[in-house]
């Protein structure tokens, strides 16, 4: 999207283990920390102005850390604004690129000083359907679906999405890929159903979501608390990460 050449995935792959090897002592071995690892390409061009470049350095940043929310695994408070668009179906918005976070940073900061962690964006185009977080995609559970949008173009394909969605295939948990408005998780916490809101991300994991801020209204979401499907899957990913618990789908990769 971006005419950034692709990368060898087995290349890609091969560097980063060595790369792993030779830095494994920087690993944290606390609980709930991780090594982060950040695969980055820029360009290199010596010039100034606008055309895909043409030239690039792919290099890969690894930095120990800790909990990605201050909040830890505790629910998260979360503003949806109809003020603002992150990104459009037809634009950038499925790639990983700082573009997309710079047209976020405004509301982000907006969001910060209301005293809440991150933005929920919505729709670019009716701003009434649910996209992704900040830095997550999300999930609903309303009785007993669970929800997350469809891939439309402007939301990022998130790896934690797809594993959520291939875990809940294992379990025989239906999950739905659909459009899902904000209203409707509104009106189903009202009319007292069963909701649950969940973030997914490299970072943040699986992050809980207990309250949600939409035009003047706050929504208190399943009583603030961790919800039992948000905690299912937190601990079967978790387990796998740490090796607690059996792969069952074949995604631990051995480095040394
Ligand atoms: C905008 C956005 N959406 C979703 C995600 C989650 O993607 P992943 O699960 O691949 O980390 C991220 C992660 O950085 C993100 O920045």
């Amino acid at each position: 999207m971006l005419c950034i050449p692709e990368i060898d995935e087995h290349f890609a792959l091969h560097a980063l283990k060595e790369l792993i090897k030779v830095e494994k002592d920087w690993v944290p071995g606390a609980p709930g920390t991780s090594l982060y690892i950040r695969p980055t390409i820029i360009s290199t061009d010596v010039f100034l102005g606008v055309r895909a470049a043409h030239t690039y350095r792919f290099f890969i940043i690894l930095s120990p850390v800790g909990a990605y929310y201050p909040e830890g695994f505790n629910p998260v408070k979360i503003w949806v604004t109809k003020r603002h668009v992150r990104a459009v179906r037809g634009g950038i918005g499925e790639a990983k690129t700082p573009g997309n976070y710079a047209a976020s940073l405004y509301a982000g900061e907006m969001a910060h000083q209301q005293g809440y962690t991150q933005v929920l964006w919505l729709d670019g185009v009716e701003q009434k359907y649910v996209e992704e977080v900040g830095s997550m995609n999300i999930f609903f559970v309303i009785e007993d679906e669970l929800i997350t949008p469809v891939l439309n173009g402007s939301i990022l394909p998130g790896v934690t999405r797809d594993s959520v969605i291939a875990l809940a295939r294992l379990w025989n948990i239906p999950c739905t890929e659909r459009r899902i408005a904000i209203q409707e998780v509104i009106d189903a916490q009202k009319a007292g159903k069963r909701v649950e809101i969940f973030g997914s991300g490299t970072a943040a994991v699986i992050s809980p979501v207990g309250t949600i801020k939409y035009h003047d209204e706050v929504v208190t979401i399943g009583n603030n608390e961790v919800g039992p499907l948000t905690l299912k899957f937190y601990e079967a990913l978790t387990d796998i990460q740490y090796g607690r618990t059996e792969d069952p789908l074949g995604w631990v990769e051995k480095v040394c």
